[in-house]
């Protein structure tokens, strides 16, 4: 086992005295990055835990998918930088690369290209299923309602100890992702829904299925088909986030993949993870105009204040984040591109981030823009509404959950994941004393 071999090659170990009593612990290597102390022991020889809210000192997992350096501003899918990635590959062959490790092929490739393709279209009941959301749901409502319903209409592969239909599970998630997505946007729209045309390349069939009508024919733009697959990329992985973590978490007490997903899903839409990127293009509506930046970011640092940058900090970059750069340099493309010349938007976020990099609160706690700050200027500018940013980004995101699944399903250490909890409530009392006798509840 891989464990093994990485503690065989370190002789360093974690010492923890409790009391007079010293515990040692092994010290496991990782191939770039921190190393981590296995504790996994501690309650068993101690009879105690450690405490850690919000996991910031906690590895959950093994993992060879993604590898960040937040310090340095590095993004790694198996290896391969995110910049090469972002402009040498398509999304499927990078999903395709999280997946099986490596880069396929071209025979490899055009194969899974075929097999992904195959199951863009959905259950003609998911139709009726739409009917039942209110046209003023918002479409991550939908998206966690659908991809959850999945589990009901594809029941041939929900046995994940079957590595046959555990591929078929994800190549289904991904495809149907984007057909779920656009129909989900239809049904807010009151169109007719657009089946996928299986003919174009994923982003171009999602922006046709999202754009075209019957009453006209809608010709996908290679640059914003570029631009759209580039956000793809960008979106599809990024380690043991809150909803890679949610979705591993679900999965380890054997739940099927669809329903994984959805729950993936659900933690995807808060604000402080992928709802961010709404958030950060209605924050940039409401500040209006850069006169009023200075009044915003004092709101951001005033800690009585809910306010937030939105689509600024992160908690593994230190630095800027890799993706965010590059967005910022797609930007500039897909606004010449649709005729923007100076689009006011995108000048007051480039003088929020000058005026945010150069003030001291946000120097100290080390905060740079993230993936979230850029993409829905260009996806405003494809044509999306706001409601629609975290749908793509859960689209994109389909292939990391699913390849961060596959790998904790095959991982031969994989169990329950059950964390415990510093109790602090109150010791056994007798049945009715301390009932309440106030009426505010
Ligand atoms: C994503 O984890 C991932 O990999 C996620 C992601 C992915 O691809 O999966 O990269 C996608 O979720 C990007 C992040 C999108 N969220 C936002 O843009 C929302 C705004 N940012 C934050 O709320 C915050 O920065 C987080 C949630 C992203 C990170 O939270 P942490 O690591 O828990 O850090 P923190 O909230 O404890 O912040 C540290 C300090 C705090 O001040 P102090 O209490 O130490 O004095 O920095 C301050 C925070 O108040 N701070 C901010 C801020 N972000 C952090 N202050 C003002 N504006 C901000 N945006």
């Amino acid at each position: 086992m891989v464990r093994k071999k990485l503690n065989k090659k370190n002789n360093r170990k974690a010492k923890i005295i409790i009391d007079e009593t010293t515990y040692e612990f092994p010290i496991y290597n990782s191939t770039e990055g921190e190393a981590v102390i296995d504790i996994s022991k501690l309650h068993a020889e101690a009879n105690i835990f450690t405490y850690d809210p919000g996991f910031t000192s906690t590895a959950s997992c093994e993992s060879k998918i993604t590898y960040i350096d937040g310090d340095k501003g590095i993004l790694r899918y198996r290896g391969y930088d995110i910049e090469e990635l972002a402009k040498k590959s398509d999304f499927i062959e990078v999903v395709n690369l999280l997946i099986y490790g490596d880069l396929p092929n071209k025979e490899q490739l055009t194969k899974y290209k075929r097999l992904i393709t195959r199951h863009t279209l959905l259950h003609e009941q998911i139709i009726n299923f739409f009917q039942g959301f209110r046209r003023d749901a918002h479409p991550m409502a939908m998206m966690v309602g659908v991809m959850g319903a999945l589990s009901s209409f594809y029941q041939d592969t929900l046995n994940i100890n079957d590595s046959h239909q555990r591929q078929e599970a994800t190549r289904r998630i991904i495809a149907k992702s984007a057909t779920i997505g656009a129909m989900a946007y239809k049904y807010s729209l009151g169109q007719a829904f657009v089946s996928p045309r299986n003919n174009l390349s994923f982003s171009e069939n999602f922006l046709y299925m999202c754009f075209s009508n019957t009453a006209e024919n809608y010709k996908v733009s290679p640059v914003l088909a570029k631009a759209m697959d580039t956000i793809l990329i960008l979106h599809a992985d990024h380690e043991q986030n809150a909803s890679t973590s949610t979705v591993r978490l679900a999965g380890s007490s054997g739940a099927n993949p669809f329903a994984c997903i959805a729950a993936g899903v659900s933690s995807l839409w808060g604000p402080a993870h992928g709802g961010a990127n709404q958030a950060a293009l209605e924050m940039l509506e409401e500040i209006g105009s850069s006169k009023n930046i200075k009044k915003y970011i004092a709101k951001a640092k005033n800690k009585k204040d809910p306010f937030k940058l939105m689509g600024f900090g992160h908690r593994v970059y230190k630095n800027y984040d890799p993706r965010a750069k590059i967005l910022k340099s797609i930007c500039l493309k897909v606004l010449k591109h649709v005729g923007v010349k100076n689009d006011p938007i995108l000048k007051l976020a480039m003088d929020l981030e000058k005026i945010a990099l150069n003030d001291k609160y946000f120097k100290e706690k080390r905060l740079y823009p993230n993936v979230d700050f850029y993409s829905g200027i260009i996806l405003r500018a494809i044509g999306f509404p706001p409601e629609m940013f975290t749908v793509i980004f859960a689209i994109a995101r389909t292939a990391g959950w699913t390849a961060q699944w596959t790998e904790m399903i095959e991982d031969p250490i994989q169990k329950i994941g059950r964390p415990r909890q510093l109790y602090t409530g109150k010791r056994v009392i007798k049945y009715g004393v301390g009932r309440s006798s106030k009426n505010t509840r």
